[in-house]
C-alpha cells in the first residue's frame, strides 16, 4: 500500500518565547519553550501531522520561516509572535501573502493586559486567534487548524 506523505504544520514563535519557564512565571507559567514544542509535536502527530517548530527573536527571521513554509508546501502554521503580534505589519503580510491557513496563539489573556497588546496584526491576518488558555492553547490552536485542514485524528489501533 502506497505510504501517505506526512503534512507538515509549522510552530512559530517569536521573541522572548525562549525565555519561557523562567519569564515572568505568575503571566506566562512554568512550562519552558521545550515543554511548548513537546507539546506541539505529540498534538499534531494525533492528527498524523508533523509540527516543525521554529523560535526567533528576530522579525525578518520569522519573515523567512513563514516564505519557507510556503516554499515547501506546508499545510498550516501556528504562531505566537510575542511582542511583534503587535507591531508587526511585516508579518501580518507575509501571513497573507502565502496564504498558508493559520492561528494565533498567545499564552496569556492580552485583553486583560496593557492596552498595547490589545491590537494584533498577526491575528489580522489568521483565520482564527486564542489567548489566555497558558500552554494549552497551543494544543488548542493545532487541533482547531487540524480540522480547518481536514488532518484527522489518528486511531490508536
Ligand atoms: C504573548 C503576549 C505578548 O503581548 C507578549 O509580548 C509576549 C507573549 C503571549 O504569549 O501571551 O511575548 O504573545
Amino acid at each position: 500500500m502506497a505510504k501517505t506523505v506526512e503534512r507538515i504544520i509549522y510552530v512559530l514563535n517569536g521573541p522572548n518565547l525562549n525565555l519561557l519557564g523562567t519569564r515572568e512565571p505568575a503571566t506566562y507559567g512554568h512550562a519552558t519553550l521545550a515543554d511548548v514544542e513537546k507539546l506541539c509535536v505529540d498534538t499534531a502527530a494525533q492528527f498524523g501531522l508533523k509540527a516543525d517548530c521554529r523560535q526567533s527573536n528576530r522579525e525578518g527571521e520569522l519573515v523567512d520561516f513563514i516564505h519557507e513554509a510556503h516554499a515547501k508546501g506546508v499545510a498550516g502554521i501556528v504562531i505566537n509572535a510575542g511582542a511583534y503580534s503587535h507591531t508587526s505589519i511585516a508579518l501580518h503580510d507575509a501571513i497573507v501573502g502565502v496564504q498558508i491557513p493559520t492561528v494565533e496563539v498567545h499564552i496569556s489573556n492580552v485583553y486583560a493586559r496593557e492596552s498595547f497588546r490589545h491590537h494584533s496584526f498577526t491575528a489580522r491576518a489568521a483565520f482564527a486567534s486564542l489567548c489566555g488558555f497558558g500552554i494549552d492553547g497551543y494544543r488548542l490552536a493545532i487541533t482547531g487548524l487540524a480540522a480547518r485542514i481536514k488532518a484527522n485524528a489518528q486511531s490508536k489501533a
